[in-house]
């Protein structure tokens, strides 16, 4: 018997989103670029053009500002903390519902399995956003006694930074717009959201939802774009009031130059090169788990991906046949096929990146592992790969990869200040992950290591915990009391009494 599959309704509503006409939301008006000019969408497991969006540039982005701009002081400012926190909670619940259909988006235009979609990314944005709706209602300031014997009530107060342009990236498109967007919100600022040019389509549905939720006319403003026409625009611009970026480390001091101009603030959440260090002591079935998904998860393009192992060197060998079977078996393939564990990296581009890492770290003495190769000639998929005999002073062992590659590596020392110094020596420091079950060990670690986050034996990222980077992975954190205050001002009132 012959039975027909009928697509279920969420793929009906993703493939009828993807192939309407795309427009950019500003001020509430779904409007072309200016210059009417389009730019290629691409599904990047097939190579195919899947839509034609805005390609926006200094004038629409001075459109949205200026939305932007009216909002703050219009109906918006009007709204208490706890409207704000409901609107906000009300766009989480249609997210919810609609969540399958924005994870189908996502797979189409970033390439990432289905259900890596919908359990992580499309999971996280509705937490995120209840978690920061939350917050709306809890942003004080605090009653602070004078220092000197004067005769003071003094207290602060936060009021909302103001219009924030919002730059996000392409590896989780809807969550790192998310993760900005709604501390944003709570916090009452106004937005314009670049997304990025590789995986646009996100942005661009989260606007019709935005719409549908009431938000006032240009509160949220999306404009697609390139980086040099609409993400420079945005920064150079004049009445923008704070930038929140996450990208590359090269594209953030670009930002922080045109941020001068008018002393914007800015959040940065910029490249990493985490290590992940392996103590003889560690459960090593777990530490083989986790490392390999700390690399290999969303095919390597994660910020805070363990790209570096190092490994003591009684349990090397054990870590690396571990984790190199694991490479070998992962299901390397089209997102939407369910078996898909990883999907193809974001473009061309990237795939051209990736491999060239590859080649770099084998001139510079590396060998392969396992993997290293593209995989057939359809599409951009990479195999999980892993390099051994690498060295700090490689190039694949100092920058950021951000592909499914991991350099392993062996420590002889049990000197704790050794092993730190030779996880911490790059220019990076967003993430690191330590595995050991000798608390001393691993809280010294925590000490030692000059990073933003140190995970302990599998701990991971959540809305409430603080995340961001020392060293050239960034200024500020997102998430938490100290990512929803970054979007604020505060402000000193002194009373003479
Ligand atoms: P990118 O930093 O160029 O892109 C990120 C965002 O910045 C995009 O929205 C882009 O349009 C925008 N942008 C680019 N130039 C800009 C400018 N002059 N002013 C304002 N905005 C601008 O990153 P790209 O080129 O896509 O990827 C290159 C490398 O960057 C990756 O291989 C990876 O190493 C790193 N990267 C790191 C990310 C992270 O999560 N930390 C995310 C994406 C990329
Ligand atoms: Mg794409």
């Amino acid at each position: 018997m012959n039975v027909e599959v009928q697509p279920k309704a969420y793929e009906k509503r993703a493939a009828e989103f993807i192939a309407s006409r795309q427009q950019m939301l500003i001020g509430g008006a779904w409007v072309d670029a200016a210059s009417g000019e389009t730019f290629e969408v691409e599904n990047p497991a097939t190579g195919q053009v899947i839509a034609h969006v805005p390609s926006g540039d200094g004038a629409d982005i001075d459109a949205a500002v200026k939305a932007a701009r009216r909002a703050l002081s219009g109906p918006w400012s009007k709204l208490t903390p706890a409207q704000r926190a409901a609107m906000i909670w009300r766009m989480s619940d249609a997210l919810e519902a609609s969540a399958e259909e924005f994870a189908l988006i996502e797979t189409l235009d970033n390439g990432k399995p289905f259900t890596a979609a919908l359990n992580g990314d499309l999971r996280t944005c509705v937490e995120n956003m209840r978690y920061n709706a939350g917050w709306a209602t809890k942003l004080n300031g605090e009653q602070i006694n004078p220092s000197s014997p004067t005769a003071l009530l003094a207290y602060t107060m936060r009021e909302p930074v103001g219009v924030v342009g919002l730059i996000v990236p392409w590896n989780f498109p809807l969550t790192m717009a998310v993760n900005k967007l709604s501390p944003a919100l709570a916090a009452g600022c106004t937005v314009v959201l670049k997304p990025a040019e590789q995986t646009p389509l996100s942005a661009l549905r989260l606007g019709r939802l935005v719409e549908a939720c009431g938000f006032p006319e240009g509160v949220v403003n999306v404009v697609t774009g390139f980086g040099h026409t609409a993400g420079q625009a945005l920064t150079d611009h004049p009445d923008v009031d704070k930038i929140s970026f996450t990208g590359s480390t090269e594209v953030g001091r670009k930002i922080l130059r045109a941020a001068g101009g008018n002393f914007k603030r800015v959040m940065l959440e910029l490249g990493g090169k985490s290590p992940v260090i392996i103590f003889p002591d560690a459960d090593l079935d777990k530490a083989i788990e986790g490392a390999s998904r700390g690399i290999f998860a969303n095919t390597g393009q994660t910020c805070a991906a363990n790209s570096r192992l190092y490994a003591h060197r009684s349990v090397f060998d054990r870590m690396l046949e571990g984790i190199s079977e694991r490479a070998s078996k992962l299901r390397v393939g089209d997102g939407t096929d369910a078996a898909t564990e990883i999907g193809p990296v974001v473009s061309r581009t990237q795939m051209q990146r990736v491999l060239g890492y590859v080649e770099s770290g084998r001139s510079e003495g590396a060998s392969v592992a396992v993997g290293g190769q593209r995989r057939g000639d359809q599409g951009y998929f990479v195999e999980p790969t892993v390099l051994v005999q690498t060295s700090r002073s490689m190039r694949v062992v100092q920058e950021e990869i951000f592909g499914p590659v991991l350099c392993a590596m062996s420590f002889e020392m049990d000197d704790l200040d050794r092993i730190a110094t030779e996880a911490n020596d790059t220019v990076y420091g967003l993430s690191s992950a330590v595995w050991t079950r000798d608390i001393t060990t691993a809280h010294l670690m925590a000490r030692k290591i000059k990073a933003g986050m140190v995970r302990i034996n599998g701990g991971g990222v959540d809305h409430a915990l603080p995340f961001g980077g020392y060293k050239q992975s960034g200024w500020g954190r997102e998430y938490g009391r100290e990512g929803i205050e970054a979007y604020t001002e505060l402000k000193t009132v002194a009373v003479a009494m």
